[in-house]
């Protein structure tokens, strides 16, 4: 039996956001990052939507970038405390995984984190509340997906938690969040969605329903990251379209080795999740095409790239990746990021070994061991060619 899950309800456009006008319930409690959302007047917009609304609304701000497994157990408690019926994460993929994560340990206090962290282990949900998300990057479409990844800071690994009962119920995509991303923040996210994109459409778990959204998810990224980057609006808008649709995709097909490695590796060198993802991809379709050369040909030419087999076809679609990296100032190797020889050395046969067991590994198209992850770290650390 196949699944696709998504939330009830969708949202998107200009001024979306107000749709927290006609939320019915008592209390809700709103999940925020650092100051981006307060600064730009949302995170008041959100609360007095919800209180016009008649909720009474309580805050849990500071989440940090790549949350903490404490952030999010402190997040649980302040919910036990509060017992909202509705929690709104507003923000990035940071705030909105942590919220997801707390509303687990909120329903559920006894649950273990080691025991949540395996996939599809999460015990039912919404006996106490349901989740609205409400994304201000164009990346990691956490408002759509059945993800939360959180970070155990003293194993420094990243855990994807997996499972339906996390989708949200409800996803305002409002553009407006998202312009004032600075560029950095732009080319990263939208490098994840298209990765997202890329992953979905070679997964061992994808479908006839996640392919369609997965193509029109990277034709979106080819013809607005860059315009997006450069600051034009409606590009932004379309982006954040495309990552939403990435995520519809990949939630329900998963993902593959790009992300295994990108979660391992994330914690340890201090990389922005998506700067991760952009410098692995190129260096793991060489490694995928083997199996799937096809799937990249399919993709190189939906988006018109050049090319008479499928290897070539796959080329091009790893030139263009590159060419894409370069508009978007993203370094092409590990080395050029500047992680030090000596730190990287230090750590690569742990990161090679953790990435076996990322849920993400199993539904990869081909088979990876520790000693392919480990030379696929090397190729991206020194920019060796992938011919293994
Ligand atoms: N749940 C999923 O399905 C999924 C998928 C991919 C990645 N992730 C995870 O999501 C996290 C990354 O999320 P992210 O890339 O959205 O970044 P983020 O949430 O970590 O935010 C990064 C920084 O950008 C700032 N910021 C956010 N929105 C802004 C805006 N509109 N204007 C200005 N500044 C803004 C934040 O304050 C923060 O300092 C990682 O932990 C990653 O592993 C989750
Ligand atoms: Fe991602």
């Amino acid at each position: 039996m196949a699944r696709f899950t998504l939330p009830r309800d969708l949202y998107f456009g200009h001024g979306t956001l107000a749709e927290l006008k006609n939320i019915k319930g008592k209390k809700a409690i709103i999940v925020v990052g650092g100051s981006s959302m307060k600064k730009n007047g949302f995170l008041d917009k959100a609360e007095g939507y919800l209180k016009e609304a008649g909720l009474q609304v309580k805050l849990f701000e500071g989440v940090e970038p790549d949350p903490s497994v404490e952030t999010v157990l402190r997040g649980a408690e302040m919910m036990r405390q509060f017992n909202p019926d509705w929690i709104v994460a507003i923000g990035g993929g940071s705030p909105i995984d942590a919220a997801k994560a707390m509303w687990i340990f909120y329903e559920h206090p006894e649950a273990k984190f080691e025991e949540v962290a395996k996939p599809f282990n999460i015990p039912p949900l919404r006996n106490k509340a349901r989740f609205i998300a409400i994304p201000s990057t164009s990346g990691t479409a956490t408002e759509v997906t059945a993800f939360s990844v959180i970070t155990d800071y003293k194993t420094q690994i990243k855990y994807p938690l997996a499972d339906f009962e996390i989708t949200p119920d409800i996803a305002i995509v409002d553009p407006e969040l998202a312009y004032t991303m600075p560029q950095k923040l732009t080319a990263h996210t939208g490098m994840d969605a298209l990765t997202h994109a890329i992953e979905a459409y070679t997964a061992s778990n994808r479908s006839d329903i996640s392919d369609p959204l997965a193509l029109k998810a990277i034709i979106m990224v080819k013809d607005n990251l860059v315009n997006s980057y450069s600051g034009n609006k409606t590009a932004r808008d379309n982006m954040h379209i495309a990552q939403c649709l990435a995520g519809m995709a990949f939630s329900n097909a998963l993902l593959g080795i790009v992300h295994s490695m990108a979660h391992k590796s994330g914690a340890v060198f201090h990389i922005p999740h998506g700067c991760l993802n952009a410098i692995y991809l190129p260096y793991v379709i060489d490694y995928n095409k083997r199996i799937c050369a096809y799937r990249y040909a399919d993709i190189a030419r939906f988006i018109g790239l050049k090319g008479k087999t499928d290897l070539e076809l796959t080329d091009s679609l790893r030139e263009f990746i590159n060419k894409m990296n370069k508009q978007l100032n993203i370094p092409s190797t590990l080395k050029e990021y500047g992680i030090l020889e000596e730190d990287f050395l230090h750590n690569v046969d742990r990161i090679s070994k953790n990435a076996v067991l990322d849920a993400c590994t199993g539904c990869s198209p081909r088979e990876t061991k520790a000693e392919d992850f480990k030379k696929l770290f090397e190729a991206a650390y020194y920019g060796r060619k992938v011919n293994f």
